[in-house]
């Protein structure tokens, strides 16, 4: 049994002329410790499917699972207990963080809210935390302005790491970020996923990111599954035109 499992997920928006097929009758899969890519053009239904996993929206039909149990079932019984265990990095990294508290205070938030350890311990994580995302303790002191972008989705990965999830869902987590900076926050993704044996649903629009960190790939079109498999078979050899429209505009 894979860690996630969609099946058959379907979505759609609106109705008549404006009806859209965000996700056509989607069947994916992410294992255990594993690097799974999606791609495609924008609007093709990336993140229509992370909201999905995440439970922040429901299919029309089809399930979406995790660990064998539907998402959405999990979610209205035991809400905290889906989020210990599934996080998220989106594209925006100060959308995320209060802009008036001081980053200590960000990282802690999951432990405060999931009443994990006491004050002294929470202190100590945090800076765990950092340390584990490359950052050096004086961060926890600093305020979101006087961060870097590539230091702020750093922070946003402590963040999601602080619950020790099993599945990390990154949602053009470096599409806002300069070129040699998208790089190290990869790197620094793929040694988590070694150290901690978590895995990634891994969402760009930009197949080069996703060939960067992912064993294997999806890529969608217009809510289809047009193209899957193994990174280096997909980007070497691509079987659909989707997925060689993709890699020449990214190289
Ligand atoms: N809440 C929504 N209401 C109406 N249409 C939506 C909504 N969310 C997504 N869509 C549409 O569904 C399609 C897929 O969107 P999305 O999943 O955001 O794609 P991507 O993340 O690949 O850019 C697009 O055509 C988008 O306009
Ligand atoms: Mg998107």
């Amino acid at each position: 049994m894979a860690l996630l499992q969609l099946t058959d997920v379907e979505k759609t928006f609106g109705s008549g002329d404006r009806r859209t097929v965000a996700a056509n009758r989607v069947t994916m899969a992410v294992g255990e410790g594993e690097i799974v890519g999606l791609v495609g053009e924008s609007g093709s239904g990336k993140s229509t499917i992370a909201n999905l996993v995440l439970g922040l929206q429901k299919p029309d039909s089809g399930t979406v699972s995790f660990a064998g149990r539907d998402v959405q079932d999990w979610l209205r019984r035991d809400q905290r207990g889906l989020r210990r265990q599934v996080q998220a990095v989106f594209q925006q990294p100060l959308l995320a963080l209060d802009s008036r508290r001081v980053i200590g205070w960000s990282v802690a938030e999951p432990l405060v809210i999931h009443r994990i350890g006491d004050v002294d311990t929470r202190r100590a994580r945090v800076l765990e935390l950092l340390d584990h995302v490359g950052l050096s303790p004086e961060i926890a002191e600093r305020l979101p302005h006087q961060l870097s972008g590539g230091q702020l989705q750093r922070v946003n990965i402590a963040r999601a790491l602080a619950l020790e999830p099993r599945l990390l869902v990154c949602d053009e987590a470096v599409s806002a970020l300069d070129v040699s900076v998208q790089a190290q926050v990869l790197n620094l993704l793929l040694e988590l996923q070694e150290r901690l044996g978590i895995a990634m649903l891994f969402i760009s629009h930009d197949i080069a990111v996703v060939r960067h960190i992912s064993d294997s790939m999806v890529v969608m079109y217009r809510g289809d599954i047009v193209e899957r498999g193994d990174t280096d078979q997909v980007c070497g050899n691509p079987r659909s035109e989707h997925a060689r429209v993709l890699i020449e505009a990214s190289s």
